[in-house]
C-alpha cells in the first residue's frame, strides 16, 4: 500500500508546531525545502485524509498563509497548479477558472487517465475547463450543466478549442443521457454526488469517475456511499480542505 504524500508550504513561525503535528500523524522521510516547502510520507488509512483535513485546519487557525496538499494513489512532484494548454473565457457568476482547489484536483486525476479515444462526460462543467482538457487529451466529451446560461459559456470556449468531438447538454447530472461513458467527471457538491450515484452504473458500467467538489470533513460519509454502490478508490487528494478522488468500477 503506498504511503500519503503531504506537501505543504508555511510561514517559519508554524515550523515547530507543524512538525510537532507531523510526528502526532507518524510521518517520515520528512524534508524542508527554501526554508518554506515541506514534504512528507504518511502511512495510508481509510482515515487519513480526515487526519490531514485536522493538520490544514490546525494551521489555518495561525496563519491564512497556509497551503496544504496531501496525494494518495496519483503521482504528483508538488503542490498543484495545472498549466492549461488553453485560454478561456470566464464570465462572473460562472465557475471554472481553474485556479479552485477542486479545480485543480480534477485536472490531476484527468491528467493522470488515458483519454485517448474514451467517452468522457463531464457533469456541472461549468466554463468547459475539465471537458476542454478531456478534449486536449483525446477524448470524446459530452458535457452537461443545469443552468443553461453556463452551458453557452462552455459551448463557446469548447469550439474554440476543438470544433467537433464534443456536445454540451443542459441537464440535470446525467438524467437526459443514454449514451454510457468511459470516465465520468464531475466537481459538484457532496448532495449532487450522492443523488448520481444510483445513476452511475446506468451511465458508466465500467470505468472511471473523477470527482471533487467537497469538504474533506465529508469523506465517512462520502466513503460508505461509494463502497454501497461497488465503487473502488483508487486515488484521493486533499488540496487546503477540499477532497477529490477517483474511483473505479
Ligand atoms: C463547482 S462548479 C464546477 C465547474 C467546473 N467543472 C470546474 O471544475 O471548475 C459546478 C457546476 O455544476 C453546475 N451544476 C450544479 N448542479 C447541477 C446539476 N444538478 N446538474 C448539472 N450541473 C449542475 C453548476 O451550474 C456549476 O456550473
Amino acid at each position: 500500500m503506498p504511503s500519503v504524500q503531504l506537501w505543504a508550504s508555511l510561514p517559519s513561525e508554524l515550523h515547530p508546531p507543524f512538525y510537532q503535528y507531523l510526528a502526532w500523524l507518524q510521518a517520515r522521510s520528512v524534508r524542508v525545502f527554501d526554508e518554506k516547502y515541506w514534504h512528507a510520507l504518511l502511512p495510508h488509512r481509510l482515515e487519513a485524509p480526515l487526519q490531514v483535513h485536522w493538520l490544514w485546519e490546525r494551521l489555518r487557525g495561525q496563519s491564512t498563509d497556509v497551503a496544504v496538499y496531501a496525494s494518495w494513489g496519483i503521482q504528483t512532484q508538488a503542490l498543484p497548479f495545472a498549466p492549461l494548454p488553453f485560454s478561456l473565457q470566464v464570465d462572473v457568476g460562472i465557475f471554472g477558472t481553474g485556479r479552485h482547489p477542486t479545480t485543480q484536483m480534477c485536472l490531476v486525476a484527468l491528467q493522470s487517465l488515458q483519454l485517448q479515444g474514451k467517452w468522457l462526460l463531464d457533469i456541472g462543467t461549468g466554463s468547459g475547463i475539465l471537458a476542454a482538457v478531456g478534449l486536449t487529451q483525446g477524448a470524446k466529451v459530452v458535457a452537461t450543466d443545469i443552468s443553461f446560461r453556463v452551458a453557452q459559456q462552455a459551448f463557446r470556449n469548447l469550439n474554440s478549442v476543438k470544433k467537433a468531438g464534443w456536445a454540451v447538454v443542459v441537464c440535470d447530472l446525467a438524467s437526459c443521457l443514454s449514451k454510457t461513458f468511459d470516465v465520468v467527471v464531475c466537481n459538484i457538491s457532496a448532495e449532487a454526488l450522492m443523488r448520481l450515484l444510483p445513476d452511475l452504473s446506468r451511465i458508466m458500467p465500467k470505468g472511471f469517475l473523477v470527482a471533487s467538489g467537497w469538504m474533506a470533513s465529508e469523506w465517512r460519509s462520502l466513503h460508505r456511499a461509494l463502497r454501497s454502490f461497488g465503487l473502488k478508490l483508487t486515488s484521493w487528494q486533499f488540496l487546503n480542505g477540499w477532497m477529490g478522488i477517483v474511483v473505479a468500477r
